[in-house]
């Protein structure tokens, strides 16, 4: 059960003080009754509730793919640009799953969905994530070698990962684990440095191309259920 102008704005129908007018306006009906009071308790899973007519079917968890751009950080709040002030859903509990650098781009899930997001961060799910790196140093076969067997660098250890579709000072990497910098100082281990960065995939999640940085849009169901595999 919960309060039926909770349900309105946590399924997107505006904002909880939008969703109060709405109701005053006799805009929602609740089992084809007009409801009457905000703070009525509804049956979220079996309920039908009706705004402008549309039945609006409960959503426990929203999930968005969003293109960030460099120059945000990947908080949900701060003095600095965060990803979240290019999201417009009015949906509450948002937040990013993961952590990217500042002047990194590409794929960052927002989501409000906490079991999932802690599966998918967890070091023992060994989630992949794969990235597009622009380097300053040509790669050699031992840098790759030293990349895949695992690099430990400044007291940290990295776990191995793998290098692909290395063409000029580029490459991609599929890291296994999200350590704080870490194909920065990868690359600093061997002497080389990152020009760039963006992120392109986590697990069989693609970063959309049709998305401009600072776009987002909604994952489809089977993306969400491709994600879901093996978790929760
Ligand atoms: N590794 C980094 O160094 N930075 C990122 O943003 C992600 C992975």
């Amino acid at each position: 059960m919960m309060r039926l102008d909770r349900f309105l704005a946590e399924n997107g129908c505006g904002t909880r003080s939008e969703v109060k007018k709405s109701i005053r306006r006799r805009e929602v009906t609740v089992n084809g009754e007009t409801a009457l009071k905000a703070d009525m308790h509804i049956d979220e899973e079996n309920d039908v509730i009706c705004f402008l007519g549309e039945e609006i079917i409960y959503q426990k968890y929203v999930y968005l793919m969003f293109h960030k751009p460099a120059g945000c950080i990947s908080a949900t709040s701060g003095s600095a640009e965060t990803v979240m002030d290019y999201i417009a859903e009015p949906y509450k509990d948002l937040f990013p799953c993961g952590r990217l650098d500042k002047d990194t781009e590409g794929l960052l899930l927002i989501t409000n969905d906490g079991p999932l997001a802690h599966e998918l961060l967890s070091p023992k799910k060994k989630t992949e994530k794969e990235y597009l790196v622009h380097f300053a140093e040509d790669l050699s076969e031992a840098d790759i070698g030293r990349i895949e067997n695992g690099i430990t660098y400044q007291k940290t250890v990295y776990r191995p990962a793998r290098i692909t579709e290395v063409s000029g000072r580029t490459c991609h990497i599929i890291l296994t684990e999200g350590k704080f910098h870490e194909i920065k100082l990868i690359f600093e281990a061997l002497g080389n440095e990152v020009l760039y960065l963006k992120r392109l995939r986590m697990k069989n999640l693609e970063l959309d191309e049709n998305l401009a940085p600072g776009e987002y849009r909604y994952l489809t169901e089977k993306e969400i259920s491709d994600l879901r595999e093996g978790c929760c």
